[in-house]
């Protein structure tokens, strides 16, 4: 294995680090929505804020040689004329420092869904004029943390904030409105592209990638209205994202099909331009289960997502569009996830086919209810999960595909959203209810393990039909 594959695990700054109030850090979109609705939120989460340096140690004695984290936007910048925080930027200095200082590299996400509520009281992602304010804080960071970071990413996960946040209607700012979703897409893309400029203008080191949730699109069968089902569904969930940071453009068709019910005047030529202009370096893809299509045949729009760990909730079905299918074949986590490793092979490969990118595997990780007072949690789910899915990359490596990194979901166990914190990711345990403690899992050990004794090795073995040890 390449040396300098990346290695680790990744976090983001509302889902770990807690002191949401501390050192003048302004309140977020996601503060505010959670604490007016009375829902389980991330004041305290992990507490990184005050226990990154062990978090970071334990990442190197982990064997890990990165840590994929995210900026706190209304951390950094105090207020809509843009002022900074020198205690914001001072922290994420501490985090850089302490990443060299363990040997970690940092990969670094400008924006990971906490947008400043002082925006979101203006529109938040439907107001043009955040567009700019993240411009403003992406140039901040470049000016303050550019000489420490390599690599950059503008956002996390387009489509999943923007269609939870104005589509579905499960996330803040709780809307059910297409063309607020179009406008608020819209307005992330271009952001993006203008970071990516700003990121070239301002010659800093490094590369510029985006974060993609990545659902590779597979149909029930070969008939031509799968194959139509398939690409909706293709556009809906992926192609908006990456054909748009990776090729500068968004879907032809795309455009033409919302169109015949909504408006896109809004899309302005001299924006597109920026956006044909200033793509990517890399992708970054965040896997965990692909999206299996049929043909939509009837009923309205219906977007149910599981947030209670109660499997069989969860329903897509988008009217004209597709339904998304389950397969009876498959293996389903409590939260209706498929467990699907072969969808991250196939999606490695078509992604590569496509942009001809770099790519880092950004996120992957299994979620599952676990009693973290026992030494040690024996998770051996997350090692036959890891373990399956590292191998998938393996296998699109020897295909061909570019791809630079793995990171582990998660570094150790935060808050998951609207799943709050019952739902863990982490390859160390973090005992909430007792004081935060951390204790790894037998997954970080196995992960250990596996970077070090040669990831090729180890996962060809279970590849080719043997037992790990
Ligand atoms: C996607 C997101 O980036 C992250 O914030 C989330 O918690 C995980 N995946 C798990 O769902």
């Amino acid at each position: 294995m390449d040396k300098n594959f990346l290695w680790g695990g990744a976090t983001a700054s509302y889902q770990c680090e807690g002191a949401w109030d501390v050192d003048d850090k302004q309140p977020s979109m996601w503060d505010v929505y959670l604490h007016e609705n009375n829902l389980e939120n991330g004041d305290i989460a992990s507490d990184h804020y005050h226990r990154y340096e062990e978090d970071i140690r334990m990442m190197a004695e982990g064997g890990q040689n990165t840590y994929r984290f995210s900026l706190s936007w209304p951390r950094i910048i105090k207020d809509k004329e843009g002022t900074v925080n020198e205690k914001g930027v001072a922290f994420y200095h501490r985090i850089l420092d302490t990443c060299h200082k363990y040997g970690i590299e940092p990969f670094v996400t400008i924006y990971h869904w906490d947008l400043p509520q002082y925006w979101e009281a203006e529109g938040g992602w439907l107001n043009h004029q955040v567009c700019a304010a993240y411009e403003h804080f992406a140039k901040v960071c470049f000016e303050n943390f550019g000489e420490k970071v390599t690599y950059w990413t503008t956002f996390n996960e387009p489509k999943w904030f923007i269609v939870n946040g104005y589509f579905i209607g499960n996330y803040p700012p709780g809307l059910q409105d297409v063309q607020k979703t179009m406008y608020g897409a819209y307005h992330v893309m271009y952001a993006s592209a203008l970071a990516v400029r700003a990121f070239r203008e301002g010659n800093y080191p490094g590369e510029i990638g985006i974060v993609h949730s990545y659902t590779p699109v597979n149909g029930v069968d070969d008939s031509i209205e799968t194959k139509i089902a398939m690409r909706y569904a293709d556009n809906y969930c992926n192609n908006w994202i990456l054909d748009t940071a990776a090729l500068g453009e968004f879907p032809i068709d795309l455009i033409a099909k919302l169109s015949e019910k909504y408006d896109v005047s809004f899309m302005k030529q001299e924006e597109l331009a920026i956006i044909k202009q200033y793509t990517v370096d890399f992708i970054g893809l965040n896997y965990y289960a692909r999206t299996l299509v049929k043909p939509y045949t009837e009923g309205e729009t219906q977007l149910i997502f599981n947030h209670s760990g109660k499997k069989g909730q969860s329903k897509v079905v988008i009217k004209n569009w597709f339904e998304q299918v389950k397969d009876p074949n498959s293996e389903y986590t409590a939260w209706d996830t498929e467990i699907y490793p072969k969808g991250l092979q196939d999606g490695l490969l078509e992604a590569w086919q496509r942009y001809q990118l770099p790519i880092f595997v950004t996120e992957n990780g299994v979620g599952v209810r676990e009693d973290v007072s026992v030494e040690c949690v024996q998770d051996e789910y997350r090692i036959a999960f890891m373990n399956d899915h590292i191998n998938a990359i393996m296998n699109a490596m020897d295909q061909g595909v570019d791809i630079r990194g793995y990171y582990a979901w998660a570094s150790f166990d935060l808050y998951s959203w609207k799943n709050g914190v019952e739902k863990r990711y982490g390859l160390v345990a973090v005992d909430f209810e007792n004081n935060q403690v951390r204790k790894p899992k037998a997954s970080y050990y196995w992960f250990k393990e596996m970077i070090a004794s040669n990831a090729r090795l180890i996962t060809r073995r279970k590849f080719e039909g043997d037992k790990i040890k």
